[in-house]
């Protein structure tokens, strides 16, 4: 009895050894970050691709306020309420301290500055696949907002999901670390749309859409769209599928991005408008490189487009 209950308390530490090595999180090194002299118009063009203040502004946010970058807004998830911290510049409340390392690390570790894991609903898994130069411009571009004093609570989260540690185990899986690597055989707009759309623009990618049940992308639908994550509506195929943009042109779907108009005249609904609202302050190559990459990658099947 006394070897069983000895195997037991070994099995125990050992395993316990093997999650905590497993799930340490992982730091950039300021020693690594690039010198870079910042570009606030490209940090700019980051921002608005990764649709930033459609999570980080204050509730609701329209015109100026979407440059508010206090937090407030609650995402409800099937895993509970996430709520969206402030990143604006404020040293106490936001993120006004954090060193260029900082940042990177959050944006492709997913590891804030006191090493925790953050969760996926921060969309790190696209973050992850930008340039540092990127970042670096984005992160001088967020200086420049306006400080915002609100200090955002805890996550409302159901066991085991409020176990930040073990996050570190779900991005075994779901992170890579790998910087975009163009298409040799791609064109030149076709490979700035896949950048866009798979490192900042996770608005269009947005996980969810592609998410499987513990919340990891799945890529085999990726960008075919499904059940909103919000558990209403439809989020639209964006492939060449014939329930997708199948039927669109290039032209059409730049279109779209800078009005919001769909070829029938229609207005893109849903999820969609929070997406274009972003789109619209991007330069019109970028919506043509986006329309390039849309109708570029395989269509998937699904059963009808709204
Ligand atoms: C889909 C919503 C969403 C989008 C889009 C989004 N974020 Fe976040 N972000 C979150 C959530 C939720 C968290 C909190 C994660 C946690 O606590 O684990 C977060 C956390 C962060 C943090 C860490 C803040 C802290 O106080 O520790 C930073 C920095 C950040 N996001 C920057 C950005 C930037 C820059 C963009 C645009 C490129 C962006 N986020 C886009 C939802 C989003």
């Amino acid at each position: 009895m006394r070897a069983f209950v000895r195997l037991v308390v070994v099995l125990a530490v050992l395993g316990g050894a093997v999650f905590y090595w497993l799930t340490m999180p992982e730091r950039i090194y300021p020693s690594t970050v690039p010198a870079h002299v910042v570009d606030l118009a490209n940090g700019e063009r980051m921002f608005w691709a990764g649709g930033c203040g459609s999570c980080h502004a204050v509730a609701k946010a329209s015109g100026d306020e979407k440059l508010k970058l206090g937090g407030r807004q609650e995402l409800v998830t099937p895993f509970g309420t996430f709520r969206v911290p402030n990143i604006s510049p404020d040293i106490a409340t936001g993120i006004g301290g954090w060193s260029n390392a900082d940042f990177i690390t959050a944006m492709v570790k997913g590891v804030s500055p006191g090493e925790r894991h953050y969760y996926p609903a921060f969309p790190y898994t696209s973050h992850q696949h930008m340039t540092r130069e990127d970042l670096i411009d984005l992160k001088g571009f967020l200086d420049t907002f306006p400080a915002v004093v609100n200090k955002v609570g805890p996550h409302d989260l159901a066991f085991p999901f409020n176990i930040r540690r073990g996050l570190g185990l779900w991005k075994l899986l779901y992170l890579d670390g790998k910087t975009f690597t163009p298409d040799p055989a791609a064109s030149d707009a076709v490979n700035r749309g896949a950048y866009l759309v798979n490192g900042p623009g996770h608005s269009l990618r947005r996980m969810p859409h592609t998410a499987d049940f513990i919340g990891g992308p799945r890529m085999y639908r990726f960008l075919a769209g499904g059940p909103a994550p919000e558990g209403e509506g439809v989020v639209p195929n964006l492939t060449p599928d014939k329930n997708g943009l199948g039927s669109w042109s290039e032209a059409d779907i730049a279109y779209a991005l800078e009005t919001g108009f769909t070829p029938d005249y229609d207005t893109l609904g849903g999820s969609m408008t929070s997406v274009q609202e972003n789109m619209v302050h991007l330069p019109a190559e970028d919506w043509a490189a986006i329309a390039a990459y849309l109708k570029s990658i395989p269509p998937i099947a699904t059963a009808s487009g709204k």
